[in-house]
């Protein structure tokens, strides 16, 4: 893998694809489209409050390629990864005559992204797709990697395929209008890298007391650094049969809390800090993570702010449906230091529960 001034290609084979990252970087897409050798049609996939803002600025990028373009909008927020939100989309696919060369550009957060590129997957069995990923979680995480996929009540993201994009671009421009609230749900990601595989990335991080978005953070340089990350991780393990499973830290608690609490009452940052700072006491005492290193790692999450209450009763349930269970057992992500992450196999998933109860999380 390559970076070079906000290039990163990641290395899959037939499936490569690059990533760009630059202020601006949607005004490449003419160029790309221009050399796409199928193809008359784009369908763009966006949520109601980004296409609100981004419409007319996507338009205006695209108006100079010969592709004939549609727009799809979808309710905003976790609700949409639904089974009938992919149905409209296929449907409004096959209405519109889209062909197996035909493009779909997801331009959102992770939503819209996994979505997007669950029905891409599906219609035709697999047509193109491009991601313009708008939030800050979306940039450094969900847009890289190929992941799609819905929610269902007994889990989430429990429906969903592998299904790499042809290229991602990400224009940080637009972080502008993203609310604090999804910026610090972006920032829990950032740390997530940090914590699970990227010790200089930490201590970049912790120079900063405010992570905010008006903190000084060097947004270019932690969205390049988190991309280049995960497509390394990616090119390693495409379907997450093992070392893919690392960026799964706080995910084993995240995914729990966030089906129980009910899709969409947190940030799915938020409840990854939640769960990062469970996964950090237990590796205190099952991974050997040293103390002061424990104290470090739990100051930085506690700069992502959670808002309302956390109900654990009913989380070790979910958990037990969580896709990375193998044999019943809960294969969860511990550190043994900052950077170093590995898969630890869980008999119990109440001890997860239990660290943030002991923690005075929740009730
Ligand atoms: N596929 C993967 O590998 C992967 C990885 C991590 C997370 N995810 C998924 O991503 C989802 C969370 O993504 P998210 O936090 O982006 O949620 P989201 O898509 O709901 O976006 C959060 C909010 O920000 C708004 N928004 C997005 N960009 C904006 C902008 N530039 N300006 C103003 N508002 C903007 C959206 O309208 C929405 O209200 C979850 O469903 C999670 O499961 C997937």
């Amino acid at each position: 893998m390559m970076r070079m001034n906000g290039v990163i290609d990641v290395r899959l084979g037939s499936r490569a694809y690059p990533i760009r990252v630059e202020p601006g970087a949607w005004n490449l897409l003419p160029e790309f489209l221009g050399a796409r050798t199928t193809g008359s049609r784009v369908i763009v996939v966006t949520d109601e409050r980004v296409g609100s803002h981004y419409l007319d600025r996507l338009n205006k990028a695209l108006g100079h390629t010969s592709y004939g373009i549609d727009i799809h909008t979808i309710p905003e927020g976790e609700g949409s990864k639904s089974f009938s939100e992919v149905e409209r989309l296929c449907r409004r696919m096959a209405s519109l005559g889209l062909e197996r060369g035909d493009l779909v550009i997801a331009m959102g957060g992770g939503v819209v992204g996994d979505l997007a590129g669950l029905a891409a997957s599906l219609y035709l069995r697999g047509v193109g797709l491009v991601q313009l990923p708008t939030s800050l979680l979306a940039m450094v995480d969900s847009s890289v990697g190929g992941k799609t996929g819905i929610n269902i009540r007994e889990g989430k993201n429990l429906v969903g395929t592998f299904h790499q994009p042809e290229a991602v671009f990400i224009d940080t421009r637009v972080l502008g209008t993203l609310d604090d609230r999804d910026w610090f749900s972006g920032m829990a990601e950032v740390l997530k890298t940090a914590l699970a595989l990227d010790r200089q990335l930490f201590d970049y991080l912790e120079g900063y007391s405010d992570l905010g978005p008006l903190g000084g953070v060097d947004v270019v340089r932690v969205i390049t650094v988190s991309c280049l990350r995960k497509a390394e991780v990616v090119e390693e393990d495409e379907r997450e049969s093992g070392t893919r499973r690392v960026l799964n830290f706080g995910h084993t608690l995240a995914h729990a809390l966030e089906a129980s609490s009910g899709y969409g009452t947190f940030r799915h940052g938020e409840a990854v800090a939640l769960g990062m700072r469970g996964a950090i006491m237990l590796s205190g005492e099952m991974c050997g993570l040293a103390m002061t290193e424990m104290r470090r790692a739990l100051a930085m999450v506690d700069r992502i702010p959670v808002p309302g209450t956390v109900n654990l009763r009913g989380l070790s349930g979910f958990m037990s449906r969580d896709k990375k269970s193998i044999g019943g057992k809960i294969m969860t992500v511990l550190i043994s230091e900052i950077g170093q992450a590995q898969v630890v196999p869980l008999e119990d998933a109440g001890i997860l529960v239990d660290t943030l109860s002991r923690m005075g999380i929740g009730d």
